[in-house]
């Protein structure tokens, strides 16, 4: 039977949130842990609307905090699927900070989360195909082969030989 398929923007997912006290460290910043949190939950809604299914988290890729949001801002998170394999799928997450009283905005960071839909006692199920179609969709979607054998090397559940595109991105050849 043919796997069933969604677009990628059926996947897509927006939440703002207003930094207060109780999210700041004691420099009145936001706390990395709390911006996870919010960028945890956009995401699982996301994987949640691709695959229909009760999701977890499975592996957080590189997240760095560039600049510090302040108390008072508006975070907007951006969340969609980018590329679905067979349970699990990838989702990019953009967050933005608005200093809304002084008209100032600026993009505070972006990270992948992998989210693997499960069933009711918890073991990996199926989920449809992703479809990108614009090109910033289709972009995600061919890099997102890459950023899975690379985390799954990291993870010790690939081994480096198997990571067919890693390899063709450096050129490797494990022979020389
Ligand atoms: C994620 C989980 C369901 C995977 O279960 P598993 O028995 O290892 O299942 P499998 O080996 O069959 O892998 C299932 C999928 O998970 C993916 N996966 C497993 N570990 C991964 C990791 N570290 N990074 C990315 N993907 C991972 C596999 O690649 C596979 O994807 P695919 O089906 O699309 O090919 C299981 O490890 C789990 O329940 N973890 C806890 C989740 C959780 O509680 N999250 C909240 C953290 S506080």
């Amino acid at each position: 039977m043919a796997k069933k398929s969604k677009y990628v923007k059926e996947s897509y997912v927006t939440m703002t949130e207003l930094v207060l006290p109780n999210d700041t460290n004691t420099l009145n910043n936001l706390m990395g842990g709390r911006l996870m949190h919010w960028m945890d939950i956009v995401s699982a809604i996301a994987a949640q609307k691709h695959s229909n299914r009760i999701v977890v988290t499975a592996s957080v890729d590189n997240v760095s905090f560039g600049k510090p949001i302040q108390l008072g801002n508006v975070v907007t998170l951006r969340a969609q699927v980018t590329r679905s394999f067979s349970s699990s799928m990838e989702v990019r997450i953009d967050v933005v900070a608005e200093d809304i009283p002084n008209s100032k905005k600026f993009e505070s960071n972006s990270a992948y989360f992998t989210f693997v839909a499960v069933d009711q006692s918890g073991r990996p199920i199926d989920v449809p195909e992703a479809i990108p179609e614009t090109d910033q969709e289709k972009e995600y979607f061919a890099g997102a082969l890459r950023r899975r054998q690379l985390r799954l090397v990291l993870a010790g559940r690939m081994k480096p030989n198997d990571a067919a595109e890693l390899k063709s991105l450096f050129n490797f050849d494990p022979t020389s």
